[in-house]
């Protein structure tokens, strides 16, 4: 048995969108899984990667231990892991979906008889609400599992989501600086209850926000109209709270949101990455926005992302 799988980070609470707004990037966890009569011991290699350094060692992986505890032969596992951990890039959720498949496919030997294509159809529907149960949120696993730009709802224990329109002149920004937030820690300093007007603002924006991100990838040939994107992402059942959590994101965020050039900011997540929502040659305005991270001795790397439309893959070997 022999097999690659493959998911991608994901950018969560765009926008207004909190709980529910997600949307998959071109950056992945990746892991190569063989067994085999032949191997003498189960085995974890890590591969290189960009954040491969933050995956778990074996007896507290969750993946490997999965493999240890439905793989009926030997194993070999190999990670090479692109996502940061605890920044708000979906790096939990991208582990437990790996988590999910593999389990399904070592309790499920037969599925892979199927194509990819089929495998993967099969398998997505069958994980996807045990997925968002361990999750408690929809919105990062859903696109690291179908892929894309999604809404992602959770009615009487079920899961559900649609796919949407994003417009391709926008491109995400990506800010990842070198500040962990836990998100269960960020869930906890939320308030219990929000007034009218917080919630009012944000229904709106986000009623408002995809109203015009559908508009305008129907007329493609037009110019993108964009009124107000940047008031449009804004949020206030979130992003506030959390910006104290990492104030020096806050100071990005309104630094970047003060060029003409980006049409808006927000945290994703629970933090700390910030996604710019601008055209591809904003790049000198996000640079200058770098250098507040690196005034106060914080790391930062700078990435132009694309939206990642498959979700899970699996290659069969
Ligand atoms: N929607 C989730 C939250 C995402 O804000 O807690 C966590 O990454």
């Amino acid at each position: 048995m022999k097999f690659e799988l493959s998911v991608p980070a994901t950018l969560s609470n765009f926008g207004p969108g909190f709980d529910t707004l997600g949307m998959a990037l071109n950056r992945y966890l990746k892991i190569k899984f063989e067994a085999d009569e032949s191997i003498k011991s189960n085995e974890l290699i890590i591969e290189e990667g960009e954040y491969s350094h933050n995956v778990p060692a074996a007896e507290i992986n969750m993946i490997y231990k999965a493999a240890e505890k439905y793989c009926k032969r030997n194993f070999m596992l190999k990670m090479k892991n692109d996502i940061p951990l605890k920044r708000g890039l979906g790096s939990s959720s991208a582990a437990n979906a790996v988590t999910f498949v593999l389990k399904e496919l070592l309790t499920h030997e037969e599925l892979l008889k199927n194509d990819s294509h089929s495998l993967i159809e099969t398998i997505r529907p069958r994980i996807y609400n045990d997925a968002i149960k361990s999750e408690g949120h929809p919105d990062n696993i859903t696109p690291c599992l179908f892929g894309g730009f999604v809404t992602a709802r959770i009615a009487n224990g079920e899961g559900s989501f649609l796919n949407l329109p994003f417009p391709e002149s926008l491109k995400l920004h990506v800010l990842i600086p070198d500040i962990e937030v836990e998100t269960k820690l960020a869930r906890e300093i939320l308030p219990k209850s929000y007034s009218l007007k917080d919630v009012t603002s944000n229904l709106q924006n986000l009623s408002f926000m995809m109203a015009e991100f559908c508009l305008n990838s129907k007329i493609p040939e037009k110019l993108p109209i964009f009124m107000n994107l940047k008031n449009l992402l804004a949020d206030r059942v979130h992003q506030d709270y959390r910006l104290e959590l990492c104030r020096p994101c806050g100071e990005v965020i309104k630094m970047l949101n003060n060029s003409e050039k980006i049409y808006g900011t927000f945290l994703s997540g629970s933090g700390t990455t910030i996604c710019a929502v601008a055209p591809e040659d904003a790049e000198s305005e996000i640079k200058k926005a770098l250098h507040l991270f690196e005034a106060q001795n914080i790391g930062v790397k700078y990435y132009i992302h694309n939206i990642e439309y498959s979700g899970l893959k699996i290659k069969i070997l």
